[in-house]
């Protein structure tokens, strides 16, 4: 016990997962901390549910190995179940079951007894502010009272690691601040979340975040270190037509990507280069934008694709392909 409660929270040392053909994880190596919030990002198809499932105990990776608290993942799932709490991409109440037990049966599932299990269901809805649909049948909730109810239902064994997966996927901007809200309140008690999503504002709050590609990590560290990683500030302009302002822009000694949103140029003063561009670009600016750069640059910037919006697979857009 004082050997797993030292170890990291989670940590995995060359995990790769194949379906048949599809290799899915490409060997992935990780460390999260306890106490920390850590986001996996990344687009559709990713690897997210992959290594997410591998690390929750509910699939075993073709190679390598991931302990989670100090246990192996596959070989101690028993260990390693007692100890986390688990919200899935896909729904997972029980839609006939009153809120209330749904709460009072996942206690009894994890041991506690018929008293401390209605107790501790008493005790989330409170916490939660379930309180008003506690007697209703689960199906008949909106979406974000059901992700509610689904991360009550993950908390109620007092889990150390909680684990969501897109958990708030088709919720609205309301929903999504409110169950923020709760999960951040169970890590200011001092719990872990590894979170995955393909939304870059939620990985936002993270402390750490992994960007995840084609089965392989492809850069990770706090928000703002991903972000120097692009190195410097963001020109997004908005032409007639951005095919050929790109092209001008590449023979003028600039490396701009071509997204949806535009063409996109990383300068180290976007501000002080813009009435230049403006001046000398062949098409006319419909629209021109200086900022910080997101996360969604960063991606952008290291793959070349888009991360949000597209289902998986888009031919990638812009010319530059892979810096
Ligand atoms: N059971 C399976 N059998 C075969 N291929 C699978 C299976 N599960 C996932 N895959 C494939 O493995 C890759 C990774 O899938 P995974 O579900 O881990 O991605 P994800 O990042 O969670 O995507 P999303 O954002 O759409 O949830 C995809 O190419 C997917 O098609
Ligand atoms: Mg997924």
């Amino acid at each position: 016990m004082s050997d797993s409660a030292a170890s990291p929270a989670l940590e995995t040392r060359g995990l790769h997962k194949r379906y048949g053909a599809v290799h899915a994880l490409r060997g992935i190596d990780l460390s999260v901390r306890r106490g920390e919030m850590f986001a996996l990002l990344g687009p559709n198809g990713a690897g997210k549910t992959t290594l997410f499932s591998i690390l929750a105990t509910l699939l075993r990776p073709s190679e390598g190995e991931a302990r989670v608290l100090g246990f192996d993942s596959a070989r101690e799932r028993v260990q390693v179940r007692q100890r986390i709490g688990i919200v899935f991409q896909e729904p997972a109440l029980e839609g006939k079951l009153s809120v209330r037990d749904n709460l009072y049966l996942m206690g009894l599932f994890y041991g506690l007894s018929s008293r401390a299990a209605r107790a501790r269901a008493i005790e989330l809805l409170r916490t939660l502010g379930l309180e008003e649909v506690a007697g209703r049948e689960a199906q008949k909730l909106s979406g974000g009272q059901k992700r509610r109810v689904e991360l009550a239902r993950a908390l109620v064994a007092t889990p150390e690691l909680l684990f969501l997966d897109e958990a708030t996927l088709g919720l609205d901007v309301d929903a999504r601040r409110q169950f923020w809200a709760e999960v951040r309140r169970y890590v200011g008690t001092g719990g872990t979340v590894f979170l995955t999503t393909h939304y870059m504002d939620e990985a936002e709050p993270a402390d750490r975040i992994a960007l995840i590609d084609h089965g392989r990590i492809i850069a990770l560290g706090s928000p703002q270190e991903l972000k120097a990683r692009v190195g410097g500030g963001i020109l997004l302009l908005a032409t007639d037509d951005d095919a050929q302002a790109a092209t001008w822009l590449r023979e003028h000694g600039h490396h701009p990507e071509v997204s949806e949103r535009g063409v996109l140029l990383v300068e180290p003063e976007p501000a002080t280069v813009l009435p230049a561009l403006l001046a000398s670009l062949p098409v006319r600016t419909r629209r021109a934008e200086v900022h910080e750069p997101s996360l969604e640059d960063v991606f952008l910037k290291l793959t070349g694709r888009a991360l949000e919006g597209s289902p998986a697979g888009p031919a990638p857009r812009a010319a530059g392909g892979r810096p």
